[in-house]
């Protein structure tokens, strides 16, 4: 099968296509014939030697594709070969064919194509996972996202929009945040120029913050809440070590979870496959929710889409096809 390898760590430049032999699948695997993966900023910390894959994953580099099946291991019932499909990966996505345990498969949402249905896995179940599942957002409750013209960022506003939340969304440009507009953000926030606790607190405080930002914003995100407010925190962009000022979330009785979807157990990842099933790809299929695609593109240009990520250059989701 063609594959993506990465010749030592560094920049783009190290990823090329090769010619390696395709993984078998075990007792409640299945096999995918993959047609398209979508690039996450995960894969660009893998590349650069920072996010090795947890035990027992392929090292190849991928978190998520679409395809068919095109095997079962023993023991799977759910799926027959041929069936078209899309899947959260712990790892493997950047190759012709990946296996992958039988919950993280799911099927197609109505109403998009197979390759589109590459750029929905990842994003759906980090935003069902951790502003539902973990922060219980409600309707009319205001949520803040921050990055909200990225990958993660599109689906949150869509998604929190669809589920009846006034959504605050921060971004970098004003392309950017006209497409948080777009997507249903009542206010589109520049964080070059703006300060988002101010308009925050003016709007009565955020009940919950989806942050990419980490240490950089942590004071200011707790700042932001509302009484009762709960942040989530899922990426490290502004690095790793930031201060909690207790006494804050304390009188705000908010609450500060981080987590990472990667790494947790195969039941867990199955319960948040089935919680996309039944309460996303509903929304996708209604047209409430679109997956938002910068620019797909052969795997062959697999080096040039971390470019574009790494550099910002995108919005929403990067796919590859093969
Ligand atoms: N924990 C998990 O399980 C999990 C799962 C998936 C993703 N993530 C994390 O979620 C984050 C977003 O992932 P993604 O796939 O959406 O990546 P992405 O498409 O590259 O988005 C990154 C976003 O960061 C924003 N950003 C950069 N500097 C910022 C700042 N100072 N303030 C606010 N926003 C800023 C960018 O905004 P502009 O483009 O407008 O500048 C962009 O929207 C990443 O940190 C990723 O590692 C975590």
């Amino acid at each position: 099968m063609r594959a993506v390898v990465v010749s030592g760590t560094g920049g783009p430049e190290v990823l090329g296509v090769t010619d390696l032999p395709a993984p078998e699948p075990g007792p409640g695997e299945v096999l995918i014939d993959v047609v398209a993966t979508a690039v996450n900023r995960a894969d660009t910390l893998q590349r650069r030697g920072f996010y090795p894959p947890p035990p027992g994953a392929s090292d190849i580099i991928g978190l998520e594709c679409s395809g068919r099946v095109a095997g079962l291991g023993p023991g799977v019932d759910a799926w027959k070969v041929g069936d078209e499909v899309c899947a959260l990966l712990a790892g493997g996505g950047y190759a012709e064919r990946v296996v992958v345990p039988s919950g993280q498969v799911m099927p197609l949402p109505g109403g998009v194509s197979l390759v589109e249905a590459a750029a929905l896995p990842e994003v759906a179940a980090t935003v069902w996972s951790n502003v539902f599942m973990t922060a219980h957002l409600r309707d009319g409750e205001r949520f803040l996202v921050h990055g909200g013209a990225g990958g993660i960022g599109t689906m949150a506003i869509q998604l929190a929009t669809a589920r009846g939340a006034e959504v605050y969304a921060t971004a970098g440009s004003p392309d950017k945040l006209a497409l948080c507009r777009e997507l249903g953000a009542v206010a589109a926030i520049d964080y070059r120029e703006e300060d988002f606790v101010a308009v925050l607190t003016e709007a009565g405080g955020a009940d919950v913050v989806l942050d990419n930002m980490g240490a950089k914003y942590l004071t200011r995100n707790v700042d932001a809440l509302a009484t009762g407010g709960r942040l989530v925190v899922i990426g490290m962009q502004g690095g790793t070590k930031g201060e909690l000022d207790i006494s804050t979330l304390l009188r705000k009785r908010g609450s500060v979870t981080a987590t990472s979807l990667r790494a947790r157990p195969v039941t867990e990842k199955t319960a948040i496959c089935c919680g996309v099933v039944e309460n996303v790809w509903p929304r996708v299929a209604d047209g409430s929710v679109k997956p938002v695609i910068h620019e797909t593109m052969p795997i062959e240009d697999v080096a040039r889409a971390h470019q574009l990520m790494e550099d910002g250059a995108h919005t929403g989701k990067l796919v590859l096809t093969f």
